[in-house]
Parts: structure tokens; sequence; C-alpha cells
């Protein structure tokens, strides 16, 4: 890399011999440019701040910039000269110094330096400074290079560390599916006991018994814990799809058919582009089905009565993808983020499950569900799935 950066700036050994024939005329500069450094870094308010230790800081920086200014001068400009310059730049990256302030500090060395030694009367002294400001434009280099590889470590430290938290969270998330799965099949057998008996008191009473709407009410709340469990054991215990040539757009209009019937639809319309040529895919019939009905209910949730729901099917030689688009509340994006978490939700009624059931399966098939969305404004679905085989 040393190399490289001479080549680039045309640093010669001519070079190196007249930095060092330099040495004896800067030794006395030395203390004068470091003085105006520091002036001019307390000057500013950007570049005060950087120093947090004090006077005590400030005087260890001034003995090492006077050694610093010494090697510049020193000839010697090999691969333990580059290691030392890049261990300055690391400090500067972990004292969190803006690059900037590289540029204009060094800027703030070669004027004094320039200006010193014009005043010495010096031969050649056009064709030293030159050197002088290939030697500084190298450090300038070697010392930014220490920025560049300590952003990539930084980046990928946090990288880790996120990739880390979300292993930790699959992980958890597996233990609650295999906790969930075992609780519902717990759950389920006296559940189907307890409406087995209900249903039976039920038909005992004589239709003017008082009691009848409450063992109708009890009723209702048992199938809601049902479909909980169900919902549950769908997602703990996921069926591996069966993957066959499927029509999308037969899906489609299945799953409309069955909607004209479902009361959470109530006056909501819902506009859908059939697709000109048929649409194929790689799918489980029933499966797509349970993902499409549950977006169009979400859908349905969402809007206000009177907005319609758009359904589209476009095709490309490799995916199929079918969009779901609403004009409802949409979502913030903190609740965007949650959205497919398991048992997040922000319905009175849902189990929070709906979505993540969705994502499974989605993911089951080899394909991608992806959701965008904007408070106020509406969500817009996009089922991505294999194209079927010819
Ligand atoms: C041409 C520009 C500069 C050079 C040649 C230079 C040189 C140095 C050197 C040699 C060190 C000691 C590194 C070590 O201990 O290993 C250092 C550290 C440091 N520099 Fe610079 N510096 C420059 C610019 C700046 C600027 C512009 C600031 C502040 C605005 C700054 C602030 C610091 C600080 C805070 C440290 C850490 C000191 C400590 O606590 O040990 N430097 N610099």
């Amino acid at each position: 890399m040393l190399d490289e950066m001479k080549r680039y700036v045309g640093f010669t050994p001519s070079d190196e011999e007249n930095l060092r024939s330099l040495q004896p005329h800067v030794r006395p500069l030395v203390s004068a440019v470091v003085d105006r450094f520091y002036d001019e870094l307390f000057r500013h308010q950007a570049t005060r701040e950087v120093f947090s230790g004090g006077h005590e800081q400030v005087a260890r920086l001034r003995a090492t910039l006077k050694e610093w200014l010494g090697e510049l001068f020193d000839g010697v400009y090999d691969e333990s000269y580059l290691r030392k310059r890049f261990r300055i730049g690391v400090m500067h990256v972990r004292v969190q110094l803006p690059q900037r302030f590289m540029f204009l500090g060094m800027e703030l060395v070669r004027q004094e330096l320039t200006q010193h030694l014009r005043k010495k009367d010096l031969p050649r002294i056009e064709e030293l400074l030159e050197s002088v400001h290939r030697i500084l434009t190298l450090d300038l280099a070697i010392m930014l290079e220490s920025y560049k590889e300590s952003y990539s470590d930084q980046i990928r430290r946090l990288e880790r560390s996120s990739m880390e938290d979300r292993l930790t969270r699959a992980e958890r998330l597996a233990e609650i599916g295999q906790l969930a799965a075992s609780l519902a099949h717990e759950i389920k057998n006296p559940l189907a006991g307890i409406s087995g008996a209900i249903q039976v008191i039920g038909e005992h009473m004589s239709a003017g018994n008082p009691h009848r709407p409450i063992v109708g009410e009890i009723l209702r709340q048992i199938n809601r814990l049902d479909a909980t469990v169900k919902d549950l054991l769908l997602y703990a215990r996921p069926r591996p799809p069966k993957l066959v040539n499927v029509s999308l757009g037969g899906i489609v209009e299945r799953v409309l058919t069955l909607l004209k019937e479902e009361p959470a639809m109530n006056g909501r319309r819902v506009e859908y582009a059939r697709p000109k040529t048929e649409v194929q895919v790689l799918g489980d019939d029933g499966q797509l089905e349970q993902v499409l009905l549950n977006l169009m209910l979400n859908a349905a949730d969402a809007s206000p009565p009177g907005r319609a729901i758009h359904v589209a099917i476009e095709a490309d030689t490799r995916w199929s993808r079918l969009t779901v688009v609403d004009q409802g509340k949409g979502m913030s994006p903190e609740i965007l983020a949650k959205a497919n978490e398991p048992f997040f939700t922000t319905k009175a009624k849902g189990t929070g499950l709906g979505l993540p059931i969705c994502q499974r399966i989605v993911q089951s098939h080899g394909g991608m569900l992806h959701l965008e969305s904007a408070a106020g404004r509406g969500t817009k679905v996009t089922l991505e799935l294999p194209a079927g085989e010819e």
C-alpha cells in the first residue's frame, strides 16, 4: 500500500533526501509550529470539544506532535513508518475526530512549515517544499485509511450484534412456539368437553328459560377460544404444503366468493383486476386460500365501509405476484415493524397470529410476503410466489 501511495504522489528517493536535509532547519521550528497548531484548534469550539482530557492531555499531545514532526524529516519512510502513522489515525478515530479536521490540521502544519522555511533562504527551496508537501499528503492518506478500517470494523461489530439479537429472538420464538403447541393441545380437549356439556344443558332448557341467552354467550366465547387454539396450533405446528401447479386467479375467485357471505366485509367493495392470461404458481391450494382470506379480512378490518380493496395479479417468468391494497387506516412504522411478530395485535378480538401464520405459509412455499403501509393512507401487501412449472 505504501509503495502504491508513493507512486501516486511521485514520492521518490530524492524526496527522502530532501526531507532529511531539512531536518536541522526544522528542529528549531518545531515548537512554533506546534504552538500555532494548538492555538488554532483551541480557537474553534468544534475542535476544542475533542479534547476531553484537560491540560494533561494537551501537554501529552504537544509532545507527541513534536515527535511526529521530527519523524517527518527522518528520511525513512518504510513499513514501520506506515504502521506508526496508521496507529495515530486509529487514535483519532477513537476520539471521534471528524475527518475534515484531519485535512484542516494538516493544512495548518503545511502553511506553518512553508512560511518558516521560506524565510531561511535555502537553495532549491521550491523543490524542498514540494517534498514536504508530498510527505504530508502521504501521512494524511495513511491516517485517513485507518478511518476507513475502523469504520468498517464498527459496522461489522454492529452487524454481528444485530445478527446475534435476531438469532436469540428466533430461538426464543421457537421455544414459545413449542410451548404454545403443547398448551393448545392441553386446552383443546377439555374445551370440546365443556362445549358438548353446555350444549346438552342448553338443549334441556325450555324456550322461555331466562338463562338460555347466557348459555348462548358461553358457546360463543368457547368458539372464540377454539379459534385461538386452532390458530396457535397452525402457527406452532405448520403442515408442510403440498406443492402443485395451481391457478392464482382461481384462488382469488374462490376467496372472493367466500367473502360475499362474510359479515366482516360489510360494505367494502373489492376491485379485482383479472389477469389477461392464466397465472400459475407452485403452491398448496388450501393454504394459499387461507393466506388470501386472512389478508382480505385484515384489509376489510382496516378499511372504512365503502372504500375499495384492490386485488391484482401479475407475473414474470420466475415469480407471480398478488397484491392486496387497501385505503384504510394504515400502520405507523412502529406497528409495521411488529406486525409479523406472533401475538402482536392492535385488534380487540385478534389473536395476533393471523399474519405470522401467513408468513410461515408463504415462507414454506419459498415465497415472500411484503408489507408497505403509511398511517392514515392504507396498506399494500405483496405476496410473491415462485411461478408454476410449464
Ligand atoms: C495533521 C493533523 C494531526 C496530527 C499529525 C496529529 C497527531 C497526533 C498524534 C501523534 C497523536 C498521539 C497518538 C498516540 O498516542 O498513539 C494524536 C492523538 C490525538 N489527537 Fe491528533 N493529530 C492531528 C490532528 C488532530 C486534530 C485536528 C485534533 C483535534 C481537533 C486532534 C486531537 C487528538 C486527540 C484528542 C488525540 C488523543 C490524545 C490522547 O488522549 O492520547 N488531532 N494526534
